[in-house]
């Protein structure tokens, strides 16, 4: 394989070395939060606040990641998840991205926003995509969207739910940020269409049936859940599966770290439906916490831009690779030779002696 321009050892140095290639004002629209920040630090921190109990002599050589989500195979439970304007950090856009998680072997989580149309998007791959769905203010526009979305090949639609408002990211404000207009909401002469495509703030549960009545039998995923109560709303409504997600401290600051809300969502859940999780994940060992936290599959999001500014296609895939090769090493030395293995690792809640973190 080709080995990238630019050498990295960890995922958390991405943005360091990103930074020198990526304008300030779209650096830091990746990867700054909203407000204070507290959520976004948080999502790192609370990682730290557990530790596998590790098990030796279990005899396990070799680990199976493969994973399998609504049909499609992954090569490991590490997908991409859906970020907007990937053309900010690479001149391909999403179709590199698309090209990259295809040639890695795992799924593409495509925003309504992203800077290219979900026709380009699913045309630049054959790799299993899912269309993840901001709803307009427009139903008529909506409906289209997610009929598209099916005609071109996606897998899954992901209802994005934390977003009724754009979180106050002070630093977009400071930079007066302006955004392309994304490649959905162009016509076909590339003038952006005369709708009213800002957010819908009025998201509900019957939201979630809207989009399933117009998405034509494709599973549906709400993303965006932090707390029991409305994953169990979520349930009786029908959903597939959940995505567990603070949108990487971007939307509401103050929010809990997603990883103490997927521990407290598990519990509610209990394998019901398969639980997604993203937000903060930046070593193998987050990944491993995560599933032994009951997740059955995680999304990566600002790392991926990270990989994709340094060294396009090659960047991304050197990103989701590290990730692998740490989990790998991980589950070796806590004697997980599989992903059951890791779901079935107790967690040990550092102060609190040997109590499991449930
Ligand atoms: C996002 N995220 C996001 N989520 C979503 O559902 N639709 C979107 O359009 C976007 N756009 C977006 C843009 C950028 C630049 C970032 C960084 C993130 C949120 C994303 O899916 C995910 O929840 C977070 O990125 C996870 O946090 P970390 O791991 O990136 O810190
Ligand atoms: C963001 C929106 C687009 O996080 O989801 O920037």
């Amino acid at each position: 394989m080709r080995r990238p321009s630019v050498k990295f050892f960890n995922l958390l140095e991405l943005e360091g070395l990103a930074a020198g290639l990526i304008p300030r004002p779209a650096l830091d629209y990746i990867a700054r939060g909203a407000g204070d920040e507290q959520t976004l630090r948080e999502n790192r921190l609370a990682f730290s606040r557990v530790l596998v109990d590790q098990r030796v002599l279990s005899g396990s050589t070799g680990q199976t990641l493969h994973t399998q989500i609504f049909g499609s195979q992954l090569r490991a439970p590490i997908m991409v998840g859906a970020m907007a304007h990937h053309g900010l950090v690479h001149p391909s856009a999403e179709s590199e991205t698309a090209r990259a998680a295809a040639a890695y072997g795992t799924l593409l989580g495509v925003s309504t926003v992203a800077m290219q149309n979900l026709e380009q998007i699913a045309a630049a791959s054959k790799g299993d995509k899912w269309f993840q769905c901001y709803l307009t203010r427009d139903s008529g526009f909506n409906r289209e969207l997610l009929q598209r979305a099916h005609a071109a090949g996606y897998k899954a639609i992901v209802l994005t739910a934390d977003v009724t408002v754009g979180g106050n990211r002070e630093h977009d404000r400071r930079n007066a940020l302006h955004l392309p207009t994304p490649g959905n909401f162009l016509d076909s002469e590339g003038r952006r269409r005369l709708l009213d495509l800002s957010f819908d703030s009025g998201l509900g549960l019957d939201s979630l049936d809207f989009v399933r009545s117009h998405s034509a039998g494709l599973p549906l995923i709400v993303k965006g859940v932090t707390t029991p109560v409305d994953a169990r709303a979520a349930l009786q409504h029908g959903v597939d599966a959940i995505q567990v997600s603070n949108h990487g401290g971007r939307q509401l600051d103050g929010s809990p770290a997603a990883f103490e809300s997927l521990q407290r969502v598990a519990n509610e859940v209990r394998g019901r439906v398969p639980l997604i999780f993203d937000s903060g994940i930046r070593r193998g060992l987050d990944v491993f916490k995560a599933i032994a936290a009951g997740a059955d599959l995680v999304a990566i999001g600002r790392p991926v831009l990270y990989g994709l500014a340094l060294d396009g296609r090659h960047g991304v895939q050197a990103v989701l690779e590290q990730l692998e090769q740490e989990l790998r090493i991980v589950m070796q030395l806590s004697g997980a030779g599989t992903l059951a293995d890791v779901r079935d690792t107790p967690l040990l809640r550092i102060g609190s002696g040997s109590e499991p973190a449930g």
